[in-house]
């Protein structure tokens, strides 16, 4: 079947007992046993396992071309719970523009744990390939890259990866398994920030991580989550699967609106550079174009004028909300060495955007009225 006809019945049932469409939501903490002190339901207790945290894991894995998925309270715990079983002694590899919790994590908490990371453009592979070493247990991956849109060869950093014995990890949040299956090429992991698209009305947060293999890693994280607790609640996994129903249309609609906002706002000529990888300018259009199936909905640019000039574009917007996050049906606008705070790497002139569901001509017209001052 088609993936948009997977997503409306990802992970669906209808209810047994009173024939709900709808699933109903499960609050409950705890699960009866019979006499014979077995759990008849399936669940024990809620940090374990519960029937909306089951029925979102169910509907997530297969989307993904995956055996199992795990969800989490955030993306940030998703991706921390699996770095949380490599052993001391490891090393990890992040591309240098990661989303910035993750450097964040990987330089303050993961020296803790003994585990040392480095940071490698991960489009250049021969860069990739000289950073692995023999003790690299995980090679992380985040295409197309926030906030820079940079496009990495998924099956030949996989390929060398896996070549090293290192595990394949890629964050899939900006393009969802709409655009995008990391898993076919060659990942072992597939991580997702939920709060973004899946979930999709900026009203819930969430994570998950999606196996290629329900096996011995799986077994591990599943531990670290019901050991150290960072599990989704049953109304934010009800929520998420709510959103998902919904995840082809909206993907479909908004990567359409960036592909055109961005190609205006490089034909404008008013900022001096777009970051998009649907446009044949991007450095990594090519290999975008062989492994995603459209764009996606994120997109940066750069203000000519630096950042005096991209803060005062940003304070200018209208249409467009100014806010943090993404993923959403309404447009956003940041400029994001603000947000990411004094510690960012990002350009002081890059602005990000997230598209919605509005028209793209009315999102254009913002951006240039506001681009104009
Ligand atoms: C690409 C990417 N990965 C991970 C995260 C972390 O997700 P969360 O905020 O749900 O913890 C984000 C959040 O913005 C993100 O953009």
């Amino acid at each position: 079947m088609k993936f948009e006809t997977r997503v409306v019945h990802a992970g669906h049932r209808i209810d047994p007992t009173t024939g709900s469409v709808a699933p109903p939501i499960y609050l409950s903490t705890t699960f009866a046993r019979d006499s014979e002190g077995t759990p008849f339901g399936g669940h024990t207790y809620i940090r374990e396992s519960n029937p909306n945290q089951e029925q979102l894991e169910d509907g997530l894995a297969p989307l993904e071309g995956g055996e199992g998925a795990l969800v989490f309270a955030s993306g940030m715990a998703a991706g921390i719970a699996l770095l949380q079983t490599l052993p001391p002694g490891s090393h990890a590899l992040f591309p240098d523009d990661a989303y910035y919790g993750f450097r964040t994590a990987a330089e303050e908490f993961l020296p803790q744990w003994g585990i040392r990371s480095d940071f490698v453009a991960m489009d250049d592979l021969a860069a990739l390939a000289a950073a692995i070493r023999p003790e690299t247990r995980v090679v992380w991956l985040e295409t197309p890259s926030n906030p820079l849109l940079k496009v990495v060869d998924l099956a030949a950093a996989a390929g060398l990866a896996r070549a090293a014995g290192a595990l394949v990890v890629v964050d899939n949040t900006f393009a969802t398994p709409m655009l995008q299956r990391p898993l076919e090429l060659g990942a072992d992991v597939v991580m997702h920030s939920t709060t973004k698209y899946f979930g999709g009305h900026s009203d819930v947060q969430g994570g998950a991580l999606v196996f290629a293999r329900r096996g011995e890693l799986y077994d591990r994280v599943h531990h670290v989550r019901h050991v150290l607790g960072a599990v989704a609640s049953p109304f934010n996994c009800w929520l998420v699967l709510r959103g998902v129903r919904t995840l082809a249309c909206r993907m479909a609609a908004q990567s359409a609106g960036a592909l055109a906002v961005a190609g205006a706002l490089e034909a404008s000529g008013a900022v001096s550079a777009v970051h998009y990888p649907g446009l044949p300018s991007h450095p990594g259009h090519e290999i975008a174009r062989r492994q995603m199936s459209a764009f996606g909905a994120m997109l940066s640019f750069r203000a000519a004028g630096g950042r005096q000039a991209a803060l005062a574009a940003v304070s200018r917007a209208r249409l467009f909300t100014r806010a943090t996050s993404l993923g959403s049906i309404e447009s956003l606008i940041e400029h994001r060495a603000t947000s990411e705070g004094p510690a960012s790497r990002t350009p002081q002139d890059l602005i990000r955007l997230s598209i919605g569901l509005e028209h793209p001509d009315d999102l254009t017209a913002d951006l240039l009225q506001a681009l104009a001052g």
